[in-house]
């Protein structure tokens, strides 16, 4: 690891976090949890266009969006069994990377395709923004783009390589973030291509 590179106040990029024999490790422990539970296609609420990103989730809730809303539900949407329990080496990035926090309780698994992205938002469905947010990314790099609090306003772009780590806590803890593009082709980690983003969530009052 290379060490924090703070972009902004609350916001924390850790180059190269996980090795290539940690990032192994923790691809084959999703590939696990993705077999118990299956990806799905969130969908807009109200409008129920579907998102271009697939989605599962460890841990004892998981985040799920529908016409109904977003919201976190004990239960796979579609399978309606519990989220597999989070990988103890994801509960060891937490603790590292947030040694302040209550342990996470959910972790969303974002699948990118060639051609997927994701549309600036906050992650705000959460009862209490104290503990931060803790993202890992696997396989293709990402064109990741992160502003402040408030839509509309300056954002700035950084690429995200598999085995990064990122914190968006404090200041940054509702910061708008997206992913403009993947790049493909440009990890030899996942053998059919692709993104794996991994955020660990403080759902509930710690
Ligand atoms: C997210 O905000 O849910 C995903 C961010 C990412 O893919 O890096
Ligand atoms: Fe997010």
């Amino acid at each position: 690891m290379s060490g924090a590179v703070e972009i902004a106040p609350g916001l924390s990029c850790y180059p190269g976090y996980l090795d290539r024999a940690g990032q192994e490790a923790l691809r084959d422990e999703i590939g696990a949890v993705l077999a118990a539970a299956p990806p799905f296609v969130p969908r807009m609420p109200r409008t129920g266009r579907p998102f271009s990103v697939r989605m599962s989730n460890c841990g004892e809730l998981g985040w799920v969006s529908d016409e109904q809303g977003y919201r976190y539900q004990p239960t796979h949407p579609e399978t309606g069994a519990p989220w597999p329990p989070m990988p103890s080496r994801l509960q060891a990035v937490w603790a590292a990377l947030a040694p302040d926090a209550p342990p996470p309780e959910a972790c969303l698994i974002n699948l990118y395709g060639a051609t997927a992205r994701m549309a600036l938002h906050q992650d705000r469905d959460e009862e209490d923004f104290s503990a931060p947010i803790v993202s890992l990314s696997l396989g293709d790099a990402a064109l990741f783009r992160v502003g402040g609090a408030t839509r509309g306003g300056p954002t700035r772009s950084f690429r995200l390589e598999s085995g990064d780590a990122v914190t968006l806590g404090g200041p940054a803890r509702l910061a708008f973030h997206g992913v403009d593009r993947i790049y493909p082709g440009s990890s030899t980690l996942l053998a059919e291509g692709g993104r794996i983003n991994l955020t660990m969530r403080r759902v509930t009052k710690g």
